[in-house]
């Protein structure tokens, strides 16, 4: 990669899509953004007071957590989405979250994302993590494909005294997954600079 697209800052909105206190989800979400190269930048997208979208509420002009995670995805380079799955699929509170967002044309469409996801279960949230990717191309964002960041058995990986995923293997992949979704976004941002300047 070239020197000017190594050092380029990059702004990410992260989101946890577990609501508790003491999620496995959020741990993975500090180690990704702990093993993150170091000019990337994190703004968290809180989920916990974004109301269920009704098409009222919506008319009547978008309440304030509402306004704040669209305003923060429009000021985002990429959206990292950190998941559980629930009941094989997406939990209500994400799928919420890009159901208020879909409503203002453009944003999402063309914005780089990736999803990563860690269950107590066997499968790392594998199915959740296909239906999620298959929501966001839907709304025609550039989904990282690969390398997927599955996390099964998650309570076995976490440090009994500080609380952390230390598991060795799970942090390797955290930062090739990071590097990956770096090399993403930029594909897409200097690819439709060069674009443009073509024009
Ligand atoms: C409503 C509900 C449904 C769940 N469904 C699944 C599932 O489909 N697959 C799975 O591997 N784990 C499932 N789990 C277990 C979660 O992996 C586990 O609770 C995990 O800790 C949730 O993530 P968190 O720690 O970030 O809150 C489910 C948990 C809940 C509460």
């Amino acid at each position: 990669m070239e020197e000017q697209y190594m050092t380029t800052e990059l702004r990410i909105a992260v989101l946890c899509g577990s609501l508790r206190t003491g999620s496995y989800n959020r741990k993975l979400l500090e180690a990704l953004i702990e093993k993150a190269p170091a000019h990337m930048q994190f703004d968290e997208i809180r989920l916990h007071d974004v109301p269920f979208f009704n098409e009222d509420m919506e008319a009547a002009g978008d309440p304030a957590p509402v306004q704040r995670l669209k305003e923060q995805i429009k000021q985002a380079d990429g959206v990292l989405i950190v998941s559980p799955e629930y009941n094989g699929s997406v939990p209500a509170a994400v799928k919420n979250a890009i159901d208020w967002a879909s409503r203002s044309r453009g944003l999402l469409a063309k914005k780089p994302f990736a999803v990563a996801g860690a269950t107590t279960g066997t499968l790392g949230t594998a199915q959740a993590q296909v239906q999620l990717k298959g929501l966001l191309v839907h709304l025609d964002a550039y989904v990282l494909p690969n390398p997927k960041m599955l996390v099964n058995g998650v309570e076995q990986k976490i440090a009994a005294d500080t609380g952390a995923l230390t598991d060795p293997s799970t942090l390797k992949r955290a930062e090739r997954f990071m590097h990956e979704f770096e090399e993403w976004i930029l594909l897409f941002t200097h690819a439709a600079e060069a674009n443009r300047e073509q024009w």
